[in-house]
């Protein structure tokens, strides 16, 4: 039994609602609301199949045999490699290099498992010529060019693949519904065959989606919650170097990133990633600071340039700091260390806009703003690690032990800390100076003389 009946969907946000608005109700973006007709097929439901609770002490959890990617820094990101069945979104911007790293990722695996690789953009022809580019060496990848659903299905039935990639989701197109591929009814309801087909025969599924920075292109956003991972490829198509981050994931940590560089024969991992943001150079409002970034920290110069104001309102911007984490650190020297920075607009920036979100990053934010203001560079060879506090104060940084450790591998000398544990001093002494800071004042005497 099937019905006909049409929705009007956001092509922002995923909300549905019965008739068309000019504004979307749920996310407020104007213009955004498309007419939809799906069928609908009435689904039979499994009773017989009813499960009973069981209590903690029952269940027996299986260990997760992971397989790798290829990819040390993709591994790590997924939290250890590839789970068997498990779905994974990978979004990015067109033109990031997803299609690239994913071809890449497919060729080494399918030396040791069953892998096909579903192009619904590019014809066969087309992958080919990419993957010689790759100097791939594999010769079990099997390739399939289609973009309608039920043949997809098919296929994957017939292959049985251990990992299949849908390259991209935005391209499949389900023919029982009127919508257009890559609205967001059809991302969604291609999206949920495809996953059921994977659960069903243990096949770890990449999907691949295409997102513009303000979310402008329906579908991957509303699929977050359907997939066991979301990775996001990120990066300018400018610069050579791209971000893999993790946003959701089953199977490990979020906020793990890899990073790696676009050369001419495809993506290679880079595995020194402090040697690209940081560039030791001792200039004034320039300083480095440890973030970290998943489980792995890793070193990010900050600048500031402070000038005096023209405007009435001074101007404040960042690139790769939360602007309202400046404001907070402004008002915090303007208070404690008593400088009225009204007077003065101030600028941000990190080291390649790498983005930090790591509180500890506020005390190398604090003294590059002093540093550009009274124009004198900070001491030499030094990082600075400590998370600000309204009063003033220096606060503890998480995962310390492993930062200090980044900054020795750095050959930095200095390093500015919160108080610490007598354990942590003993351990590191004889290898880097370790000076402990409690509060803004006492760092700024130390860096700025
Ligand atoms: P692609 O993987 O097609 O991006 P996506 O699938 O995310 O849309 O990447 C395309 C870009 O990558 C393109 O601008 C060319 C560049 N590129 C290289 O620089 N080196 C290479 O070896 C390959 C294959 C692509
Ligand atoms: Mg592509």
């Amino acid at each position: 039994m099937s019905s006909k009946f049409s929705t009007f969907i956001c092509q922002n946000c995923g909300s549905e609602t019965s008739q068309y608005f000019g504004r979307c109700v749920n996310c407020k973006k104007w213009n955004t609301i498309v007419e939809e007709k799906k069928t609908s097929k009435s689904k039979t439901t499994n009773i017989n199949k009813s499960k009973t609770s069981k209590l903690f002490n029952e269940i027996e959890i299986e260990k997760i045999s992971r397989f790798t990617s290829g990819f040390s820094e993709f591994d790590r990101v997924l939290g250890g490699g590839i789970v068997p069945g498990s779905i994974v979104l990978l979004g990015g911007e067109p033109g990031i290099g997803k299609s690239t790293i994913v071809l890449q990722s497919a060729g080494e695996i399918s030396l040791n498992e069953k892998v096909l690789y579903i192009t619904a953009e590019e014809s066969l022809e087309q992958v080919k010529i990419r993957w010689e580019r790759l100097n791939q060496n594999s010769l079990d990848l099997k390739i399939y060019a289609e973009t309608n659903l039920s043949f997809i299905i098919q296929e994957i039935k017939s292959v049985k693949p251990s990992f299949a990639i849908i390259d991209s989701i935005q391209a499949i197109n389900n023919d029982e519904m009127e919508s257009s591929p890559g609205s967001v009814s059809q991302v969604r309801t291609c999206s949920s065959e495809l996953q059921q087909i994977a659960k069903e025969n243990n096949i770890a599924l990449l999907i691949i989606g295409h997102v513009t920075k303000d979310g402008a292109l329906a579908g991957p956003k509303t699929l977050e919650h359907l997939v066991d991972v979301v990775l996001n490829f990120e990066g300018d198509n400018i610069a050579s170097h791209r971000l893999l981050r993790s946003v959701k994931n089953r199977f490990g940590s979020t906020f793990e990133i890899g990073i790696f560089e676009m050369l001419e024969n495809g993506l290679k991992e880079v595995q020194n990633p402090s040697s690209i943001f940081t560039n030791k150079e001792n200039i004034s409002g320039v300083t480095t600071t440890i973030t970290n970034q998943g489980s792995r920290p890793f070193a990010v110069d900050i600048q500031a340039l402070v000038n005096k104001t023209f405007y009435n309102n001074p101007r404040r911007t960042t690139t790769g700091v939360n602007i309202n984490r400046l404001h907070q650190i402004l008002a915090v020297i303007e208070k404690h260390v008593g400088i009225k920075l009204s007077d003065y607009d101030c600028y941000i920036a990190t080291g390649g806009g790498f983005e930090i979100n790591d509180p500890s990053s506020d005390l190398g934010v604090a003294i590059s703003i002093l540093s550009s203001l009274k124009n004198i560079p900070p001491s030499k060879n030094c990082a600075f690690i400590g998370e600000l506090g309204l009063s003033g104060q220096v606060r503890q940084a998480s995962n310390l032990r492993a930062k200090i450790d980044e900054a020795i591998r750095l050959g930095i000398k200095n390093i500015l800390i919160p108080k610490t544990t007598n354990e942590i001093k003993n351990n590191f002494r004889d290898i880097i100076q370790i000076k402990e800071i409690s509060d803004i004042n006492e760092a700024m005497r130390y860096a700025l003389r």
